[in-house]
């Protein structure tokens, strides 16, 4: 029998809540239709944000969001979405499909979004196409608390106080569509770019985000840390507070695509392993970061994170719309558990995206809203954000899969405690094995159960679709027994638990 021995007696550091953070770039239906809808709209708003949306994600505790992108947000110039909407400037969404933005949602409609989520703001500025001015006249808007040709701006644009940036994306995949830079000119170019965010609020420091690597590409962080680092005192080194990870699921690499929703064994597992190996990823970047930091100051920011299948048939390719499976329930599992692990170094991490775009919480179409699969490991997972990480380990657990280069281990585990309960969330990644799981504590005194839920289809192909939207939802879950300070637990093949227990 599999065993997961939990020392309570050892935590190991806080699970910044940020770790469970979301991100909404304008792309497809995520922003338009998916949040925002306009204050005429028939579908109920509030301030033009959709109440059905904003309501299931205030159940998830999301934490923060991330915005305008993505690819986007090298493109984007804020000018453009404030003021009049039916003045502001239209323009082509070059990334996306093509499509005309109107710019209706901009840094107003933003941090609206967010005072009703009631989350943290985390936005990603231009260094791919904007310049220096551009982006510190942009933190000037958004936070000077004063009098000042762009603060007076913000206020006659409607917003007397200054808005809060807590985060602040210096461009976004410069290696990329963010400017195809090389590692050292980008860090030359953060160096320059950082320097101009300037602290409008020093209670409030706004935090710097760098721009980090694609998945393996460990020479962009060697090469972008030297350079931050280089001819730097140690007082200075505190100019980049993150650096970005982003990091894709993608069974078969980019080409070709699979499908979101059919899939055999071969490629549950295959899936599976490309979501487990973001572990090693966390560890070997961070190794190099650590050589320039090893205090660890500055925090991983897995800012880009999910699966990226191919698109719905018939809907646009430009918009990145799929379907979410237990596949997609179990890639969320098992990646905020390593983040959990891992809350040394990775101090935020966002999963790309909210909504309608590839790895989603919630899909909508007209006014019908639903929550997928992942949305539910989300709910079950909330309670480990701002709690302490605790020892554990499992032991007795096979690997499963179809081929021996891409095994996986059957059950991936994270505890944690907050307030005196214990959270314990595990998968089962096995297609078809369901698995016992002995559960020990240090103290081995009575355990009393708070709450144990699963997130189990009836097939791993399962998903919610608008004629069926409650297919796969937590339910409440019996399959355990509590033996004085022992728990055993039946997980089933392909499921996600979360147990909550005291004492
Ligand atoms: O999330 C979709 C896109 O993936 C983002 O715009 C970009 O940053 C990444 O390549």
């Amino acid at each position: 029998m599999a065993r997961l021995i939990i020392n309570e007696t050892k935590k190991l550091g806080t699970i910044a809540p940020e770790i469970y953070g979301h991100f909404s770039e304008h792309l497809g239906r995520c922003i338009y239709e998916g949040i925002y809808v306009g204050e005429d709209s028939d579908i109920p708003n509030v301030n033009g944000m959709r109440k059905d949306v904003v309501n299931a994600l205030k159940e998830i505790d999301i934490p923060l969001l991330r915005w305008p992108g993505g690819c986007f947000a090298d493109e984007y110039h804020w000018r453009d979405g404030i003021g009049n909407k039916n003045e502001r400037k239209k323009m082509i969404n070059t990334n996306w499909g093509g499509v005309v933005e109107d710019n209706s949602f901009g840094t107003h409609e933003f941090m609206e979004l967010c005072r009703q989520l009631g989350c943290k703001t985390y936005i990603n500025g231009n260094v791919g196409s904007g310049s220096v001015r551009e982006m510190s006249e942009w933190i000037e808007y958004m936070t000077l608390d004063g009098t000042s040709p762009l603060s007076d701006l913000r206020k006659a644009n409607g917003h007397e106080e200054p808005f809060r940036v807590d985060y602040f994306g210096v461009g976004n995949e410069n290696w990329g569509c963010g400017g195809n830079m090389t590692p050292e000119y980008y860090g030359n170019e953060y160096r320059r770019y950082q320097t101009f965010i300037r602290q409008y609020d020093q209670d409030n420091p706004i935090m710097r985000i760098c721009c980090g690597a694609n998945s393996e590409d460990y020479y962009w962080t060697e090469d972008v840390m030297r350079t931050c680092y280089a001819h730097t005192t140690p007082e200075q080194h505190g100019f980049m507070d993150l650096l970005s990870l982003h990091y894709y699921t993608l069974p078969e690499g980019w080409l070709p695509k699979v499908s979101a929703t059919e899939f055999d064994a071969d490629l549950w597992y295959k899936t599976l392993w490309a979501a487990h190996h973001i572990e090693e990823l966390i560890v070997r970047h961070g190794a190099i970061m650590d050589k320039y930091d090893p205090e660890k100051k500055v925090g991983m920011s897995v800012d880009e994170w999910g699966t990226w299948f191919e698109v719905e048939p018939g809907t646009n390719p430009g918009f990145l719309y799929q379907q979410n499976t237990m596949r997609d329930a179990l890639v969320a599992g098992i990646s905020l558990n390593i983040f959990n692990k891992h809350c040394d170094r990775v101090k935020l991490a966002c999963i790309a995206q909210m909504v309608n775009v590839l790895q989603s919480v919630i899909l909508t179409e007209g006014e019908k809203m639903i929550k997928t699969p992942t949305w539910h490991v989300m709910y079950m997972f909330r309670h480990h954000q701002g709690a302490e990480l605790l020892d554990s380990s499992l032991t007795g657990v096979g690997t499963a899969g179809v081929k021996d280069d891409r095994m996986v281990p059957e059950l991936t585990e994270s505890v944690s405690v907050k307030d005196g309960v214990i959270t314990i969330t595990v998968n089962n990644l096995s297609f078809e094995e369901d698995r016992e799981l002995e559960i020990q504590f240090a103290d081995t005194g009575a355990r009393e159960i708070v709450e144990c839920l699963i997130l189990k289809g009836d097939d791993a192909r399962d998903k919610n679709t608008f004629d069926e939207p409650d297919k796969v939802a937590v339910k409440e879950y019996k399959g355990y027994r509590v033996d004085g300070g022992r728990i055993v637990l039946t997980v089933p093949c392909a499921s996600v638990i979360e147990l909550r227990v005291k004492g």
